[in-house]
């Protein structure tokens, strides 16, 4: 073994340029060169353990009865085919069974994406969580409605070579969620960069009344995580660097490319059946606009918090980072030979990832997801239910509901801030405490040149109200897809806009965190806690 196993930034030079495998590195590519806080993976190759993605390990008789599921998850380096060639150095979500259903780690690719983690509403699930980077980390359940101790904050850090277990009971609604790091320390955060190696997975959680739908499932049940990444030389992944590492700051990382499930789009082959496709956008900072190639509108069954009361049809979905959604395609009538493309349409994107972001595929541009190639004829007894979930409730909204404010500004070259404050620590200002039980609205409105997808931990709230009063800046096109009915932990904020949201603070006390999901804007402090107090 002889790698340098990871560096800061700072440290960089010293590291052999011939090393393979940088991110952010320093490669001898132009324009690559990384700042700080920008870290580099290893070109040490042999820690690449016998571990299958989904192994099974033994536990004691005694762990058994206590919990439904039991698994661990983790964090490592770990190298992976992504691009034809040279398989890419990432860091990667490694899991285990211990104890639990059959069904409920899958892997999601032969690539770096986490296994999918399919868990039921009532389980009571312990994690154990395994750092085995070179930095601190977290493991945080985006979506689930979990106590503040488990919910992977920055403030609880997982030093490396370190263990975390956590226990946790299944609350949510039946849904597509996810896990990702959500590490934060004195030089800002680190989610970007760790999410951005392959630190992700899908999570979803099955419930009865989503089972007594008898939506498609097995091989008509398809999970697709949306992210884009950048490649240099022997397909190494890089991240912030060079002249653009300011602006890209300032915009969000945008990668050259897009990849789904950490692989270049494809084309599978489908029969004439009904399919769901459960949509994931685990990029960093690019908003996707799904659109069918033929032109047929987009049949939304679900958002972040699971189904929708009844399906909705829109001409195409907006789907900004971390949101999720869900949608139904019928191919009954297709013709065998006939093909379809799930694609990214066009839009205007302000300046982003233009002249000025240096991405060779800038936000707004045209581009395939995934072929669907009708390859069979196939009879599925499957209609579209007209009602998924009629009981459907949202926060109690009266006339008497208070309403909080949160103005998503900018702060000059220090990136973006919340009512003029960025992240703090655990600091929480007086008018960032909530009380436990109550239901507010909060209002975010976004004087900024750039969207601002704002995501609250610890709940699903509904959105009541979105409202422009103000330019938009250069974004355009992607307002008829916003899908705001339904249950969310993540909206899309647009320039100009002014958007609600109700949400009720149940069960939990204590600290959770609120923040834009644009990892960079996040990173640099586009970011708060609150407080729910008994
Ligand atoms: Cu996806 Cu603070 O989270
Ligand atoms: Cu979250
Ligand atoms: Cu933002």
């Amino acid at each position: 073994m002889s790698g340098v196993s990871l560096a800061k930034g700072f440290r960089m030079k010293r590291i052999d340029q011939r090393r393979r495998s940088l991110l952010g590195g320093i490669g001898g590519v132009a324009g690559v060169a990384a700042l700080s806080p920008s870290l580099l993976l290893s070109a040490c190759g042999n820690d690449l353990s016998a571990d299958s993605s989904t192994g099974v390990v033994s536990a004691s008789e005694a762990d058994k009865d206590e919990v439904d599921v039991d698994f661990r998850l983790r964090a490592r380096r770990d190298t992976v085919p992504i691009l034809p060639g040279a398989p890419s150095e990432v860091w990667r979500y490694e899991a285990a069974m211990f104890h639990g259903p059959a069904n409920t780690l899958t892997p999601v690719s032969e690539s770096y994406p986490g296994p999918l983690i399919r868990l039921r509403r009532g389980q009571r699930v312990r994690a154990r969580l395994e750092n085995r980077l070179p930095e601190d980390t977290t493991i945080h359940w985006h979506g689930l409605h979990v106590p503040p101790d488990v919910d992977g904050q920055p403030r609880l850090p997982i030093k490396p070579g370190d263990d975390m277990t956590v226990t946790f009971d299944v609350r949510d609604r039946a849904g597509l969620y996810w896990y990702h790091p959500h590490p934060h320390g004195a030089d800002g955060g680190r989610v970007g960069f760790q999410s951005y190696a392959g630190l992700a997975g899908p999570l979803v959680i099955e419930d009865d009344i989503e089972s007594a739908l008898g939506l498609p499932d097995g091989e008509q049940e398809l999970i697709l995580i949306l992210q884009d990444r950048s490649f240099a030389g022997d397909n190494e992944l890089t991240y912030l660097g060079g002249m653009g590492s300011m602006m890209t700051r300032m915009q969000g990382f945008l990668g050259d490319r897009v990849l789904v499930n950490g692989r270049p789009p494809e084309t599978r082959d489908v029969g004439t059946r009904a399919y769901r496709l459960r949509i994931l956008n685990g990029s960093n900072a690019r908003i996707y606009k799904l659109a069918w190639s033929d032109g047929q509108p987009v049949t939304v069954i679900g958002t972040d918090g699971g189904l929708l009361a009844k399906p909705r049809q829109l001409p195409y979905v907006t789907l900004a980072p971390a949101q999720r959604v869900d949608v139904w395609i019928d191919l009954s009538q297709a013709d065998v030979g006939q093909q379809l493309s799930l694609v990214s349409e066009q839009y205007r994107g302000g300046m982003m990832g233009g002249m000025m972001g240096r991405s060779a595929l800038p936000a707004g541009a045209r581009f395939d997801l995934l072929g669907l190639r009708v390859t069979d004829r196939a009879r599925d007894g499957r209609s579209l239910p007209q009602s998924l979930d009629p009981e459907l409730a949202t926060p109690p909204v009266t006339a008497a509901t208070p309403i909080r404010r949160f103005e998503l500004g900018m702060r000059m070259m220090r990136g973006f801030s919340i009512n003029g404050r960025q992240f703090e620590g655990a600091k929480v200002a007086d008018d960032e405490i909530v009380a436990l039980g109550d239901t507010e609205i909060w209002e975010f409105a976004n004087d900024t040149r750039m969207p601002h997808p704002m995501h609250v931990h610890g709940l699903q709230f509904a959105v009541i109200g979105r409202q422009t009063f103000s330019g938009r800046r250069g974004w355009s096109g992607l307002d008829a897809g916003l899908v705001d009915a339904g249950l969310h932990d993540t909206v899309l904020v647009l320039p100009g806009e002014r958007v609600r949201v109700a949400l009720t603070f149940n069960d939990f006390k204590g600290l959770y965190i609120y923040h834009c999901h644009n990892m960079e804007h996040e990173d640099n402090g586009m970011m708060r806690y609150y407080r729910v107090r008994a």
